[in-house]
């Protein structure tokens, strides 16, 4: 039995690891191959914890070639619009098309009131979550439009996206931004039945959440809060009583978007949220 995007090119940002390997994994899995990009340049003083290896993307292709499945995975920083451009363009090269685009890649960072933010913090944020957001959509609609083919596009925002948390007014503001850039890019290319959506997960186990700045944010009552602590308050966002998802519960939602089962959906904002925007 074909899978569900037998035959179709997916460019996924931030796949090295966490829900962009799985997404990467999930697509191949269903008959895609696969163009990767990650390992961004160091972002000082930013990340709370350390972002993708070269291990972690090679550990990718190895997953994706297991499944019989080509890949072609270049490092590249979703703010170099130039590197960015340049690793899409090879793969398309290499792998003859691109249908769906996951702009997933993105950055969380130690809790800190809006006024009190270093400029340096909201500045790269916004360039990582909004701007390479953009980056990515830029350099891959001149392929989905070329190609003929339509397309779908997956912007990860998140919860985050939807409504307000405290302490993270630049990474809010990011994944609310990332709803705009979505709604308007699905205006612009209906024509070309190309679809923009938007996913908004709620806490998904990844090392974006499971490090000790991210435990103190939901625990500001313990000096040095563990997993353990953590897991009861990140429970209490959700509906359905699990603390968190993982990567994969997104990836199948992303796999969905990506088919053709979701033909003639566009323009929406779906959570993936274990029922917390209901709360
Ligand atoms: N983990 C969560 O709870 C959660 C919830 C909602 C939304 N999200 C979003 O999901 C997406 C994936 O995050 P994750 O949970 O898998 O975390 P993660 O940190 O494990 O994965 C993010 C990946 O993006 C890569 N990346 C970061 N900055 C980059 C850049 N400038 N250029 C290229 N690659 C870059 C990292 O190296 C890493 O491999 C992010 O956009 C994040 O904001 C995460």
């Amino acid at each position: 039995m074909p899978g569900r995007v037998q035959g179709k090119v997916a460019f996924i940002t931030g796949a090295a690891r966490s829900q962009g390997r799985s997404h990467a994994i999930r697509l191949a899995e269903e008959g895609a191959d696969i163009i990767a990009v990650d390992v961004p340049e160091a972002v000082p003083s930013l990340s709370a914890y350390p972002l993708a290896s070269d291990e972690d993307l090679a550990e990718t292709v190895k997953r994706v070639e297991a499944l019989d499945r080509r890949i072609v995975a270049h490092k590249a920083d979703v703010r170099d619009s130039a590197a960015l451009k340049a690793a899409l363009d090879d793969g398309v090269a290499q792998l003859g098309r691109l249908d769906i685009v996951c702009a997933n890649a993105g950055i969380g960072t130690a809790p800190v009131a809006a006024w009190e933010m270093d400029e340096s913090i909201w500045q790269t944020m916004i360039d990582v979550n909004l701007t390479g957001v953009w980056h990515t959509a830029k350099a891959a609609i001149p392929h989905l439009i070329a190609g003929g083919n339509g397309g779908s596009i997956i912007l990860t925002s998140s919860a985050a996206g939807l409504q307000a948390y405290e302490n993270i007014a630049h990474y809010v503001s990011a994944k609310h931004g990332v709803v705009g850039l979505m709604r308007t890019l699905a205006l612009e290319l209906a024509p070309h039945f190309i679809r923009v959506n938007s996913i908004h997960p709620t806490q998904v186990d990844t090392p974006m959440i499971q490090n000790e700045p991210t435990w103190r944010l939901f625990r500001p009552d313990l000096e040095h809060p563990t997993e353990a602590d953590f897991a009861p308050a990140s429970q209490a966002m959700n509906a359905l009583p699990i603390p968190w998802v993982d990567p994969v519960d997104i990836s199948n939602a992303v796999l969905y978007l990506a088919s053709d089962e979701a033909r003639y959906i566009t323009g929406v904002t779906l959570p993936v949220d274990a029922g917390a925007m209901i709360k």
